[in-house]
């Protein structure tokens, strides 16, 4: 039996693509005119510690893209649970769509989700085309909270879903757990 897709078939792929299960952001920012633009991101990642950066990857269609390539700063929210209305809001072309959507301000004055599990005030450091994406690397000059015990919102294969069980923090300590991830790779993680 063949199982290999033709990496072509845009539909297969993105089946194929749909099973690395990831957390659900939003990433925002303002236009000239002061309204709220942002969109529903997955392809959001850690960069670099030293110094802090993050990269999302943004559709070159998205209405959001020109807006944040011209203004160079963005925020972004990290989703929790049962934040899957909003994802599905905010990752609609829907008009007015934060019209309903709990926002706040960072000290920049950009507009941030309230209450994310965590989330990042950016400024574009590079862009990098990538076909139909454009990756945008950011710096990142403030973010937060500095607690949080909420639970993620998590997208796999087109659906939302959330973690089924989480290991209480004294079964494997921070330190184990890093132990751990090393002992996988020569190079620190985070
Ligand atoms: C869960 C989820 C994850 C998404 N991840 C991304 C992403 O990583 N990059 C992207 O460009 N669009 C992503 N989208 C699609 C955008 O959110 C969607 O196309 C949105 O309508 C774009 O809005 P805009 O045109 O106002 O920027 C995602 C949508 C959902 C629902």
């Amino acid at each position: 039996m063949d199982t290999t897709i033709d990496a072509g078939d845009a539909v297969a792929l993105r089946g194929l693509l749909g099973r690395f299960c990831t957390g659900v952001t939003v990433v925002a920012t303002e236009n000239t005119a002061g309204d709220v633009v942002g969109f529903a991101c997955q392809s959001f990642s850690a960069l670099s510690l030293d110094p802090p950066m993050i990269l999302i990857s943004v559709m070159r269609t998205s209405n959001t893209l020109p807006v944040l390539l011209e203004r160079e700063e963005f925020t972004v929210s990290v989703l929790g649970e049962d934040a899957h209305e909003i994802s599905a809001t905010v990752g609609s072309r829907a008009a007015d769509k934060f019209a309903r959507v709990p926002l706040t301000r960072t000290g920049s004055g950009l507009p941030a989700l309230r209450d994310p599990l965590a989330w990042f005030d950016c400024s574009v450091a590079r862009v990098v085309e990538g076909g139909d994406h454009i990756v945008v690397l950011a710096d990142v000059r403030e973010a937060g909270p500095t607690e949080c015990d909420a639970r993620p919102l998590l997208y796999y294969n087109g659906g939302y879903g959330g973690l089924a069980r989480t290991e209480p923090a004294t079964v494997t300590p921070e330190r184990e757990l890093l132990t751990a991830m090393s002992a996988y790779t020569t190079d620190d993680w985070f």
